[in-house]
């Protein structure tokens, strides 16, 4: 049972709350995210489950066992640094197996599994070698191996992909996935900024917000999977964390509300109908509707249904999709993200036309009003039936 429960946990140091109310389940196996901007408290929470600092409040649970107490080596749980933290006078080997021999395991065990993870990482010819001879990506490596040799129930990777560059990021992020389902027993929990790692990565997303004030800092904007996330998020920060570009937020005023959705007007006259249940809103509600850049299509004069335009500011071509920069009455710029086929006239304005089901209507706290329809599906396939 390698479960992880969170129940009411909150960290305090000294007046500041750094976390607060925090309830977390993460199944068996599962491989969770912490994911959230620079700040917001996702290392202080994985230290939490490491052992490394208390919680203030509330309760721990690994397996069904509390955990609170626990010191870091009961918890069954290993944890792979950003900064590596290898020791620089120790080779690559005695690095890997230097937890074993303190927790006195038997020689020819660690042998054997120091060289079953350098196998698995792929380093095993560089077993010899001091950390200043390896490279960023293979010092990670060796991190994940003295992870690995402990046989823990949990792993724990704090930001561990943020000093390589882009493209060996792209790469260590693909064996991450790849050791996740060499150890599909273990559980993992992975700390990022990056919502590209967190989406590429996570069964489970935990998306952490920082507070308003000094005083309240950290807690949880939003559980789910990574597509729940993108396609229904809960409220703005959920919606404007997650996306590149970031979704268009757009000041309208609700005109009608019927079982099958709620009608909007824009500040520019027209209309939208978004799908979602708006029935306990006055007519005349000042609302926030969302609108991804990727979701926006151009269309012709002659569709008139469930459109708006808007004139074109600026345009930047990447080859595969342009980025259309739009003028809003508004300070936030406007973008939508179209394919680089599109012709576009920088003197005329662009008729967008939105599927409905794709608008996003956020109410005066910031909540999203409650979907009609379910959330589109992520792709999936049998590979045994290939
Ligand atoms: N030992 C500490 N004492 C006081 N404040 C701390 C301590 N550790 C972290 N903090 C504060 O807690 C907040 C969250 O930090 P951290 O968990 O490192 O955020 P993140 O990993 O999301 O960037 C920050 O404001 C940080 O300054
Ligand atoms: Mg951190």
């Amino acid at each position: 049972m390698t479960s992880i429960h969170l129940d009411n946990a909150a960290k305090r140091f000294g007046r500041a709350t750094v976390l607060n109310d925090i309830n977390l389940e993460i199944e068996d196996g599962e491989f969770c995210v912490f994911l959230g901007p620079s700040g917001c408290g996702k290392s202080t929470l994985l230290r939490m489950i490491a052992g490394i600092e208390t919680l203030t409040q509330g309760e721990l649970k690994i397996g069904d066992q509390r955990m609170n107490e626990a010191l870091p080596a009961e918890r069954r749980v290993a944890m792979v640094f950003q900064n590596y933290a290898l020791y620089p006078h120790m080779s690559v080997y005695e690095n890997m197996a230097f937890g074993l021999k303190q927790a006195k395991t038997p020689k020819d065990q660690i042998v054997e599994r120091v060289g079953e993870a350098a196998r698995i990482l792929q380093i095993e010819n560089l077993l010899e070698r001091k950390p200043k001879e390896l490279s960023g990506g293979q010092r990670q490596r060796v991190a994940i191996g003295r992870a690995i040799v402990r046989q823990p129930a949990v792993f724990l990777f704090d930001e561990p992909l943020s000093n390589l560059d882009a493209a060996l990021r792209v790469h260590m992020r693909t064996e991450i996935a790849n050791l996740h389902r060499k150890f599909p027993e273990a559980s993992m929990i992975y700390v990022t900024h990056d919502q590209t790692e967190a989406m590429a990565l996570a069964d489970k997303i935990v998306l952490l917000r920082a507070g308003d004030d000094v005083i309240t800092k950290g807690s949880i904007a939003q559980t789910g999977s990574p597509l729940e996330l993108y396609h229904r998020p809960k409220n703005l920060f959920v919606a404007g964390f997650l996306g590149s570009p970031s979704m268009n937020f757009l000041p309208v005023t609700l005109v009608a509300a019927s079982e099958d959705g709620a009608r909007v007007k824009l500040d520019s006259d027209e209309e939208l109908f978004v799908p979602v249940s708006a029935g306990h809103l006055p007519i005349g509600a000042k609302l926030t509707l969302g609108i991804r850049p990727e979701h926006m299509t151009p269309v012709g004069e002659a569709v008139t249904e469930q459109v708006f335009s808007r004139a074109l500011n600026a345009v930047e071509n990447f080859g595969e999709y342009s980025f259309l920069y739009l003028s809003e009455s508004t300070d936030a710029p406007m973008i939508a993200k179209v394919s680089d086929e599109t012709e576009v006239s920088l003197r005329g304005a662009i008729k967008f036309q939105i599927r409905p089901e794709l608008c996003h209507l956020f109410d005066e706290a910031g909540d999203a009003l409650t979907h009609l329809n379910p959330a589109p599906k992520s792709i999936s396939f049998d590979a045994t039936a290939l």
